[in-house]
């Protein structure tokens, strides 16, 4: 064999285990929600869930009328873009929706997703984020059908199925949102698009596994990750990230 064909075969090898490597990395992401953080130090607490493993900083936006509850705005958003290279996931809870995209777009989110029941227009709703270089998702309560999807799914770049009704953290995991997830999977493998299905509301360690087995790859935990450890120590969230993640490991993939 000539020295050619063997750095051949080894770069064919290199090539595989670096896909391999960025698949493998790729496949589960874990999204702190923001909302249990403490707001006081709210850059360090984004900052500190990014060194201890998560993958993605989840924003949850509430305006005291699609949710009774309120919340942070695009102001929020753009003091928190310096402190992380980490993609910005915004949830909105509001209603209307389209006026405060562009604002969200310009403070620096990477993810927008809306409830469709709060547009008048989910076609163009979800234009309009993705016009402003956002990935746009559709949120679906406990409640929603996820008939939404049938006309958009050529269009959208995410799923987010809620396991809590919108409006606070600390909820207890509605265990319906198992089924819904498993339906929304199978949507997602029939269109053959690269659509990332997310679960919002009272993950857990004891919960995280099953979900991911019913074919979820984004995990939002709010008081799960932010209510754990010591306040004072600076390593706090490395444990419960770890933890998260070595059940997700059990799920297989
Ligand atoms: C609920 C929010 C969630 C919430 C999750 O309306 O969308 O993101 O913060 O919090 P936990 O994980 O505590 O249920
Ligand atoms: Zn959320």
């Amino acid at each position: 064999m000539s020295l050619n064909v063997i750095m051949g075969k080894v770069s064919g090898r290199m090539r595989n285990l670096k896909v391999k490597l960025v698949k493998g990395f790729s496949m589960y992401k874990i999204a702190p929600s923001i909302l249990s953080a403490n707001f006081a130090k709210l850059g360090e607490e984004v900052a500190n869930v990014i060194a201890s493993g998560a993958d993605i900083i989840h924003f949850d936006v509430m305006d005291n009328h699609y949710v009774p509850n309120l919340t942070i705005g695009p102001l929020v958003c753009s003091a928190i873009r310096p402190v992380t290279q980490a993609p910005i996931d915004v949830h909105l809870m509001v209603k209307p929706v389209d006026r405060i995209i562009p604002d969200f777009a310009k403070a620096g989110a990477n993810i927008i997703s809306f409830h469709p029941e709060a547009s008048e227009h989910v076609d163009r709703t979800i234009g309009l984020i993705q016009e402003h270089g956002c990935k746009a998702g559709l949120v679906f309560n406990p409640s929603t059908p996820l008939s939404y999807l049938d006309h958009v799914m050529d269009k959208i770049d995410l799923i987010l199925i809620m396991s809590v009704n919108p409006g606070f953290g600390g909820q207890k995991f509605i265990p319906s949102a198992l089924d819904k997830l498993r339906s929304a999977r199978q949507k997602i493998n029939e269109s053959g698009r690269d659509i990332m299905l997310e679960i919002d509301g009272g993950v857990n360690t004891n919960n995280i596994a099953e979900i991911a087995k019913a074919g979820c790859d984004t995990f939002v935990a709010g008081s799960a990750v932010y209510g754990a450890g010591k306040d004072t120590d600076p390593h706090r969230y490395d444990s419960i990230i770890a933890a998260l993640r070595s059940e997700l490991a059990k799920a297989g993939k």
